[in-house]
C-alpha cells in the first residue's frame, strides 16, 4: 500500500498525522514514511533527525545514496528532507524520485508519504503517481473550519481529477465548530482538537508513543484504514496474519501485548 496525507492547505495536520499513521504501522508491517515537503518538510523534527547530512533533498541531487538516506525510529524506516535553507540549493530529479519508490516498494509493506500543501511539489509527484503507480490512496487532512472544508472539497477535486485514489477527508483539530453533515459522505475520520500534540516537536518523538485523546483516535482510524486498504493490497500471508490481527485491537498498548505473545 503506498499512501499519501494531502491537502492544498498547509498546516492542517498532514506532518502530524503521516508521521504517527506510519509510527503506528510499522509496529505490525514493514513501513516507511517519505517526508515529500521538499522545502518545507518538518517530519525530522518529530524524529529527532535535524542534524542528518543525507536526505531526500540530497538523494534528488545525485549526492546521497538510497541506503544513506534512510533512518530508523524503532521499527520505521524515514526519509526525511533537509531543515535548512540548503534544500533551496538543490535540483530535484523526478525520474530518481520514481526509481527510488520502485526500489523501496520491493522491500517495505506500506509506503506512507507526507505530501506538501500547494500545487507544484504536491501535484507534480500525484501526477507522476498516477501514471507511474507511485500512489495508491491519498488521504485529505482538513481542519474544523469552514475556509478548510472548502479547501478539502477543492483537492479532493484536483485529485479525482489526476485520476488518483481517494480514500476522502480526515478532519483533524476537531473542535465541534462546523457542521460537519452536509459533507459526511467525504469524511473518513474526525481527530480532536489536543493540545498535547505539540509536545512531538519539543521532545522529538511521534505524539501516538503516549497516550492521549488524539493518540487514541489516531490509532484506532490508522488501524481501520489498514484493515479496509492493506488487506487488498498486501498478498503474502504473512500481511493477511498482521491484518487480522489488528482487527481486534484499538490501543497501542494491546497492540504490545499482542506482538509480545
Ligand atoms: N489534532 C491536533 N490538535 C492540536 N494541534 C494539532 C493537531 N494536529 C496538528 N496540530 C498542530 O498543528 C500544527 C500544524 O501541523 P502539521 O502536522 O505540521 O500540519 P501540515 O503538515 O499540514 O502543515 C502543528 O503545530 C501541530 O502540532
Ligand atoms: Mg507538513
Amino acid at each position: 500500500m503506498k499512501v499519501g496525507f494531502y491537502n492544498i492547505q498547509g498546516g492542517t495536520g498532514k506532518t502530524t498525522i503521516a508521521a504517527n499513521f506510519a509510527y503506528i504501522l510499522s509496529q505490525s508491517v514493514k513501513t516507511i514514511l517519505i517526508d515529500c515537503d521538499l522545502y518545507g518538510g518538518t517530519i525530522s523534527l518529530v524524529f529527532g533527525l535535524e542534524d542528518i547530512d543525507h536526505n531526500l533533498n540530497t538523494y534528488l541531487a545525485g549526492n546521497s545514496a538510497i541506503e544513506d538516506i534512510i533512518y530508523n525510529y524503532e521499527d520505521l524506516a524515514i526519509i526525511p528532507t533537509g531543515v535548512t535553507s540548503d534544500v533551496f540549493g538543490y535540483k530535484t530529479d523526478i525520474e530518481k524520485f520514481i526509481k527510488l519508490v520502485e526500489v523501496l516498494a520491493e522491500e517495505y509493506d506500506v509506503i506512507v508519504y507526507d505530501f506538501p500543501p500547494n500545487i507544484p511539489e504536491g501535484s507534480l509527484l500525484l501526477a507522476y503517481g498516477s501514471e507511474e503507480n507511485l500512489v495508491n490512496k491519498v488521504i485529505v487532512v482538513g481542519e474544523d473550519s469552514i475556509p478548510s472544508i472548502v479547501n478539502s472539497l477543492k483537492t479532493i477535486d484536483l485529485l479525482k481529477d489526476f485520476g488518483i485514489g481517494l480514500t476522502g477527508i480526515l478532519i483533524n483539530k476537531y473542535r465541534g465548530l462546523t457542521d460537519l453533515s452536509e459533507i459526511s459522505d467525504d469524511i473518513i475520520g474526525v481527530l480532536s482538537y489536543d493540545p498535547n500534540v505539540e509536545r512531538q516537536w519539543s521532545e522529538s518523538m511521534p505524539i501516538t508513543k503516549i497516550k492521549t485523546k488524539f493518540s487514541k483516535e489516531l490509532i484506532n482510524i490508522t488501524h481501520d484504514i489498514a484493515n479496509i486498504y492493506l488487506e487488498k493490497d498486501l498478498a503474502s500471508l504473512r500481511a493477511l496474519k498482521v491484518v487480522k490481527t489488528l482487527s481486534g485491537i484499538t490501543t497501542e498498548e494491546e497492540l504490545r501485548k499482542n506482538e509480545e505473545l
